[in-house]
């Protein structure tokens, strides 16, 4: 196949950021997605109803002129939350709220340290039809980083699925086999998020042949083994995948560093990545479920209107992007050629 058409796509977990990289993160998915999900770990977080508000306003005032992109707010979830804050931020239109155990990634450190504390949260957000979406590592020092997210969903993650069955869940980037085999074995109100570097890639290309930091993000890339997991799950077009991009920048200067940043600035090159793995796994007739229906399809939205192209068509990921304080951010795939391009 040389050119693909699907119905417009949805990113459902994304970093925005704030303050002047608005100015470069939002043009930058608007380009391709007529909604995202945003991830609230600001600082500080976004924790109540009227920074939710205040944040979606900075976000539209970012968006090119001539777009209807439309950002889908979220609530960081603290031990501090109450009823009340679920309940005033559900009537400003939050869509979701997002559970970060302490510590475990970027800007976390304000997020939760007792998850069965949250358990009367989780019970509201039941009742007014908020979904969780959960980080799903463990934080402890004495787990082994290749092992959180399995050791997440025993410790954590089936009870909280038992718990609360008409919550509705999704496990965010999921990166193993353990965690593909638990949505699949699960009720039909969890689901789960991949980002393209998990599908694309796994944890030799960290760390073989030298310490590549625009490949970390969090969580980690694991083995061969569950990247496959991930590729062969997203090609049979299961309704409970679907796509996040997890783009999430940071400064050239604190990636290059002796203690790096995690995450992966995708979001100028993500459809065109996923686009690329359905291609390779002889899936492409399976590229739209994944991108644009089965996310809005739970989340209870309707599908888009409209098209996006995207043509069989080599080109090289720019090197760098200079953002609107003059830093530079390096972009995922930076200088590596993309088979797959989007058409205006
Ligand atoms: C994200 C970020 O930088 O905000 N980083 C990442 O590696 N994915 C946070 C997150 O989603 O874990
Ligand atoms: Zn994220």
């Amino acid at each position: 196949m040389t050119h693909i058409k699907i119905q417009t796509p949805d990113d459902w977990h994304l970093h925005f950021r704030d303050g002047d990289m608005l100015n470069e993160t939002v043009p930058a998915t608007a380009r391709c997605f007529k909604r995202a999900i945003v991830m609230p770990n600001l600082v500080p977080p976004i924790t109540d109803a009227n920074m939710v508000v205040n944040y979606r306003k900075r976000i539209l005032d970012a968006r090119p002129s001539d777009n209807n992109f439309e950002p889908l707010m979220t609530l960081y979830l603290t031990n501090d939350t109450t009823r009340e804050d679920i309940i005033l931020a559900k009537e400003v239109g939050t869509v979701a709220a997002k559970l970060y155990p302490a510590g475990a990634t970027t800007h976390s450190d304000a997020a939760v340290k007792s998850l069965e504390d949250l358990y009367p949260i989780f019970e509201e957000m039941q009742e007014v039809g908020m979904l969780l979406l959960i980080h799903g590592e463990v934080t402890d020092n004495h787990i082994d980083i290749f092992d959180r997210e399995k050791e997440f969903i025993d410790r954590h993650l089936t009870k909280i699925v038992a718990s609360f069955p008409d919550l509705k869940i999704v496990f965010e980037h999921i990166t193993t086999k353990d965690a593909v085999d638990f949505v699949l074995a699960s009720n039909d109100n969890l689901a789960a998020t991949i980002t393209p570097q998990h599908l694309l890639l796994n944890r030799n290309d960290l760390l073989a042949g030298g310490i590549r930091p625009h490949n970390y993000c969090l969580p980690v890339l694991k083995r061969g083994t569950h990247q496959q997991a991930l590729r062969k799950v997203v090609a049979t077009g299961n309704k409970k995948f679907f796509l996040g991009t997890d783009s999430a920048p940071h400064e050239k200067h604190m990636k290059e560093s002796s203690c790096g940043c995690a995450g992966c600035y995708s979001a100028r090159s993500a459809i065109e990545i996923y686009t690329q793995v359905f291609d390779e796994l002889d899936a492409l007739d399976k590229l739209e479920g994944f991108a644009s229906h089965h996310g809005a399809d739970f989340y209870g939205l309707p599908r888009n209107n409209g098209v996006i192209k995207l043509v069989k068509e080599d080109w090289i990921i720019p090197e760098q992007i200079i953002l609107p304080n003059g830093n530079t951010v390096v972009p995922f795939l930076a200088g590596q050629k993309c088979t797959w391009k989007l058409k205006d």
